[in-house]
């Protein structure tokens, strides 16, 4: 063959492999079974080997050929690439959409909606339909020159589809051909380098088996994936390419057409954007992608909202160094990262032993977190945590701060490994582990720890309620020995309390003043105030409903209570325990002889079968009061939104439930509506 035919043949074998490559990575529709792949793949390699004189980088046999580098060269970036201003909130969207709207004297706009990646920015530039050099972000003037890296990816063509005629018989007309795109000209692209959230596990499972680098997330993976000096270590982290931006070489009218060009190119364009007119559907696109980013296979973190004609664009131009045609919102983040400042261990009313992670205070889902319960020395040891480590924190159920893990590539050296104490940190008394040796405990029932734990129980908001009476004032009646246990509090006079630190004559008469007004109870907070084990909030109202009155509760026999609907066997025998307990009995004889009485309360059947949660801070009542009120109606309270919630109570800044009821289309009822809702 001459040299010609064979050039020839080798450059058809190159754009047809990188065709199905196309079919096969970016349009997820192969044409040929992978056998005719491998065999054109081996033909090429073939011809390449006996014509080397032919050798091109560009080539699909190359994309994990070129040697490991020893540094990163400058890349310069002709057109600087800019980042994107950042709208915080729906109110911060509206001011831009105004800004727009007045800057281009339009009364609704087409906006051209994306999703935000979440991983590396790179440029990529082609010459004559061919990639010929790609690099990062850098500042965005200077970055580095990464293109030996950028080729092991499979969805970043090496040759451009445009006019790319494939000729395989089963093929036809390739949809790709006649772009009408001038390939000779340079084309710079641009997009972000993803790390699929499958491969950023499997990556770091395997890292951590082989005691190699753990990364953080899959947007710090992608980028030290891509600045790795070994292509063959970057082709096998998977990682893939969206682009998103025409820098230059392609004339387009609009963002959208621009979308729909690089997609014909070959690349795979910013997946599920959508074009809308006025700021109203660009907000529920957002609500869309907010409902859906969990379920996608790539991280995002928000989305891009584009104005989508490129002459209104240019009318509206840069400031500093972002476009004004552009704006990124961006999602609440529900898991940050802090560091853990101190492991303290809380013993709690019952016992037992908890480490606590003192946090540096971090924002999340609207709340600022500076602790985080670490359950007990296994879970501890399972997610090893230290001391001075930093950690990954998200809240679980949306409620409760949670440690994910522990970032163990920032260690240092300095961090401390966490030991449980073989005393009671309260009282000395030696600990004692359960069973399974996770739970250890305090044995000593008199260990100051429990005695005041559940006197502070029993005075909180949602038991008796006493105002003016929290932990600070029980530790000082504790240690003055004016209390031994909650009924005694109801004996003090205003001259016990005086004596004490820090106390004057008006702060007395206000403790006394609201303990004899708490003198009289519900049933349902009388009974959660005991604190018996497993006994919350709406299980008192439960067994309240069910017995009405504390005689009988008290008398129960173990199986009348099994067989109460929604009780199961374990609460059930912790219920029968504490009234079986002697000392339990005398200190329910010396709450009646106190003068604690219990009331019993109107109870209407206005909102049975209806379930609510109640969150943000409300004006007239306390979350507590308000579950009070629903329960009072028949009505249940819970404190975490699910589909079997009937309505969401709002407040001010209500955080991440909000969020949670509306993306599963709860009922939501500001306070007014609620009032009102009460008051039928
Ligand atoms: S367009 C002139 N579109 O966000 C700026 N950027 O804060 C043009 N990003 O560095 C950028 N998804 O890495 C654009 N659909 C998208 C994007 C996106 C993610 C990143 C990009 C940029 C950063 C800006």
């Amino acid at each position: 063959m001459k040299d010609k035919d064979i050039q020839k043949q080798i450059d058809k074998l190159r754009r047809d492999i990188e065709y199905h490559n196309y079919r096969y990575y970016v349009l997820d529709d192969p044409v040929i079974s992978d056998r005719e792949y491998d065999l054109m793949l081996r033909e090429l390699e073939k011809l390449e080997k006996e014509n080397p004189q032919f050798f091109d980088a560009n080539s699909p046999t190359q994309r994990v050929g070129a040697k490991p580098s020893k540094k990163f060269e400058p890349f310069h970036h002709s057109v600087p690439m800019l980042s994107l201003a950042n709208a915080m909130d729906l109110e911060e969207l509206e001011k831009w959409d105004e800004r727009v709207k007045k800057a281009l004297g339009k009364k609704e706009v087409e906006y051209c909606c994306e999703l935000k990646f979440d991983g590396s920015s790179v440029s990529l530039i082609y010459k004559d339909g061919e990639f010929l050099r790609g690099g990062t972000r850098g500042d965005g003037e200077n970055g580095e020159d990464i293109t030996n890296n950028l080729r092991t990816i499979k969805t970043i063509p090496l040759i451009l589809q445009n006019g790319a005629k494939p000729q395989h018989p089963m093929l036809g007309n390739s949809p790709t051909s006649d772009v009408g795109v001038d390939l000779s000209k340079e084309l710079v692209i641009r997009g972000e380098v993803m790390m699929p959230i499958k491969s950023f596990e499997a990556i770091n499972k395997k890292a951590e088996k082989e005691g190699g680098k753990i990364f953080a997330n899959p947007r710090n993976a992608t980028a030290g994936s891509l600045r790795q000096l070994d292509p063959k270590i970057t082709a096998s982290r998977h990682l893939e390419f969206f682009a998103y931006n025409i820098v230059s070489g392609l004339k387009v009218g609009s963002q959208s057409e621009a979308l729909k060009k690089v997609e014909k190119l070959g690349f795979q364009p910013s997946f599920d954007y959508q074009v809308v007119m006025g700021l109203d559907k660009a907000k529920k696109y957002l609500e869309k992608i907010d409902k859906l980013k969990d379920g996608l296979p790539f991280g995002i973190d928000g989305v891009v909202i584009k104005v989508n004609n490129i002459a209104d664009q240019d009318k509206l131009g840069f400031v500093s160094r972002s476009p004004r045609w552009a704006i990124a919102y961006k999602f609440a983040a529900e898991e940050q990262e802090t560091v853990v400042e101190n492991i303290e261990v809380q013993v709690g009313r019952k016992g037992t032993l908890t480490p606590v992670a003192h946090l540096k205070p971090v924002r999340i889902a609207g709340s600022l977190v500076s602790r985080a319960t670490l359950h007990n020395k296994e879970e501890v040891k399972r997610k090893d945590i230290r001391i001075g480590d930093h950690v990954l924190v998200h809240k679980a159920g949306e409620v409760i701060p949670e440690i994910v893990r522990s970032l163990k590539e920032k260690r240092t050296g300095k961090e401390k490994p966490f030991k449980m104490p073989l005393n009671c940190p309260v009282c000395g008394t030696k600990v004692v582990e359960d069973e399974r040796g996770i739970l250890v405990k305090c044995p000593n029932k008199n260990c100051f720890a429990q005695h005041r734990e559940t006197i502070i129980h029993f005075v909180s908001r949602a038991a008796f309620d006493i105002e003016h009476v929290g932990p600070a004032l029980v530790d000082q009646l504790i240690e003055n020995k004016l209390i031994e246990d909650a009924a005694d509090l109801f004996s003090l006079t205003k001259g016990d309390l005086e004596v004490l630190e820090r106390m004057g004559e008006k702060s007395a008469q206000n403790v006394i003043d609201s303990l004899e007004l708490r003198k009289k109870v519900s049933l349902p907070r009388f009974i959660y105030a005991l604190g018996i084990t497993h006994v919350g909030e709406q299980t008192a109202q439960d067994l309240a409903d069910q017995f009405e009155t504390m005689d009988k509760l008290e008398k129960v026999k173990l199986k009348d209570l099994e067989d109460l609907f929604g009780i199961g066997e374990i609460v059930a025998k912790s219920i029968y325990a504490y009234f079986q307990d002697e000392k339990n009995k005398r200190f329910l004889d010396k709450l009646k002889k106190v003068g604690v009485k219990i009331i019993e309360e109107k109870k209407s059947k206005q909102l049975v079968g209806l379930s609510f949660v109640v969150t943000g801070s409300l004006r007239k009542f306390s979350r507590e009061t308000a579950e009070e009120e629903i329960r009072k109606r028949g009505g249940r309270a819970g404190s975490s939104v699910s589909a079997n919630t009937s309505y969401l109570v709002v407040g001010e800044n209500p955080g991440s439930k909000y969020d949670k009821a509306k993306k599963l289309g709860i009922k939501i009822l500001d306070e007014k509506e609620f009032t009102k809702m009460l008051s039928n």
